[in-house]
């Protein structure tokens, strides 16, 4: 199936897409982006996602492309040219294109934009929720500002591709204190010993994962015993249960970490109960 991309104003065909090679996402990595979840081909947690990226580019100073309307607008315009009922939207914008200078350009130069959307394989992503995932701990490496949902990730690129050789799907980044910050596309959640369900605070230098947020809220509501406290790795290992959160992944549970086996080494309770009532969430927050 062909697929069709947004760029800078008009969709095109997805193989012939282009950006400037002064594109200051390209030379500098200036500029945010956004993931969304798509359900039924509509934006899962839409809301969340605008605030996010609004305040992302407030951040860095990037005016924003387009008003929220509008950018849903074109959202869902790719979800429908592509044909995506289950999948993910991707969204970049820079600070668009100028002579290279790492100072801002002085000139008025508009944000480059570039959404791209694609399906995704949901009997496998099920499956695979169904056996849990391996993560793998590495030093946090990154820089103080991972509240910003910049396109800058190459430390998060190199622990992906280390939990990847490692046979692993993420990669949780551990501070100085041997404390976890969250994964390299997701956060970090474990259920302790004494069965609270934890996962560190937003004072720390983590993004503010929406998929996060929509489950503090499905936790609360459950009642569950809940607290944004920071674990150790070592806590992480002997953990009852873990799982991670995001867009890409939604609630997925871990079962090894570091090569150890996390409970029985299958997703415990807590982790797959929040996995259903997450995607019963999802399907009923689309728009
Ligand atoms: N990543 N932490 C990091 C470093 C992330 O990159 C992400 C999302 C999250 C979870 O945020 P949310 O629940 O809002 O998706 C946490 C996206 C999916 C990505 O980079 O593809």
């Amino acid at each position: 199936m062909s697929r069709f991309a947004y760029v800078n104003g008009r969709f095109v065909r997805h193989g012939e897409a282009c950006v400037h090679i002064e594109d200051r996402g390209y030379q500098f990595a200036d500029g945010v982006y956004e993931v969304w979840a798509v359900f039924e081909g509509r934006l899962s947690d839409a809301q969340g996602h605008f605030e996010r990226l609004k305040r992302s580019l407030g951040e860095l100073g990037i005016p924003e492309p387009m008003s929220a309307a509008a950018l849903a607008l074109v959202l869902r315009e790719a979800i429908r040219r592509n044909r995506v009922r289950t999948g993910l939207v991707y969204l970049q914008v820079t600070r668009g294109v100028a002579p290279r200078d790492h100072a801002f350009p002085t000139r008025p130069t508009p944000p480059a934009i570039v959404i791209t959307a694609k399906s995704i394989d949901w009997p496998a992503t099920q499956a695979r929720a169904a056996q849990g995932v391996a993560v793998i701990t590495t030093p946090e490496i990154r820089w103080a500002r991972c509240d910003i949902k910049s396109v800058a990730l190459l430390p998060n690129v190199l622990a992906k591709q280390a939990a990847r050789d490692a046979g692993a799907a993420e990669a949780w980044f551990v501070d100085d204190l041997g404390l976890v910050t969250e994964g390299a596309s997701s956060n970090a959640w474990i259920v302790d010993q004494d069965g609270t369900v934890r996962t560190r605070d937003l004072n720390a230098n983590i993004l503010r994962g929406i998929t996060r947020r929509s489950l503090l809220d499905i936790i609360a509501e459950e009642g569950l015993v809940l607290s944004e406290r920071p674990f150790s790795a070592e806590e992480a290992r002997t953990a009852k249960e873990a799982f991670i959160t995001g867009a890409g992944t939604l609630v997925m549970p871990v079962v090894r970490i570091d090569g150890t086996k996390i409970g029985d080494g299958t997703p415990g309770p807590v982790a797959s109960r929040l996995r259903d009532l997450y995607l019963r969430h999802a399907r009923a927050s689309v728009a």
